[in-house]
């Protein structure tokens, strides 16, 4: 898999250890302001990065416009299975996707988006995968902009979660979430 992966300025490379801090202030700074609607901190602001960026596909975004190539974004990838674990129902789904706060509507998340398609493209996988809380409405808004089609609303390890998909491939394709 190539390491690095460079667009118009914007790098996107394989997130490593020395990143964690970094990743774990920006998830905090773009997550706080749903606290107060959930009701508790979400998923990610509680997730393990250190554990992420070693066990799984995961990735920074970097700008070199911003700071002396400042991290900007983060996006992690995990390959999920439906409950038969037929291969044609695999997916790529996106774990957590955020960008810096103060970084947010210049096209970051749209370029890791880009990414995580072209992951699974590269893995022969033809369906992508994410999910969001039911109170974090604008992404309801912005994953249907992006082209993902909501399959589902449940209650998932204590959220209430919206599942969405994406078929890559133009055919017929689902998943179970
Ligand atoms: C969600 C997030 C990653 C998007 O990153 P971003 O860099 O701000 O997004 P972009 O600037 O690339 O915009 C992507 C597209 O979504 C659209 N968009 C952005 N915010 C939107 C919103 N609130 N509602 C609808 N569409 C939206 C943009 O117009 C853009 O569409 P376009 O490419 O056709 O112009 C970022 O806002 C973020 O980190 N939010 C906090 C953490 C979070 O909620 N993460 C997702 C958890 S499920």
């Amino acid at each position: 898999m190539p390491d690095l992966i460079q667009d118009d300025g914007p790098i996107i490379s394989k997130a490593t250890i020395d990143d964690v801090p970094h990743i774990k202030s920006m998830v905090d700074a773009a997550f706080s302001k749903y606290i107060d609607r959930i009701g508790k901190p979400p998923g990610p602001m509680t997730a393990d990065y250190s554990h992420i960026v070693t066990t799984q596909d995961a990735f920074v975004l970097r700008d070199s416009n911003v700071n002396g190539s400042k991290v900007v974004g983060f996006i992690s990838l995990r390959l999920l299975l439906d409950s038969n674990s037929d291969p044609k129902t695999v997916s790529v789904n996106i774990d957590i996707l955020v960008v810096d706060a103060l970084a947010q509507g210049r096209g970051y998340g749209r370029k890791l988006m880009d990414h995580a398609e072209n992951e699974a493209r590269r893995q022969g996988i033809s369906c992508l995968t994410v999910c969001t809380n039911v109170k974090m409405y604008e992404n309801i808004d912005l994953y249907t902009k992006m082209g993902f089609v909501e399959v589902g609303r449940h209650n998932e390890e204590g959220f209430n979660r919206v599942f969405f998909w994406r078929d890559l491939s133009g055919g017929n394709h689902s998943v179970a979430v």
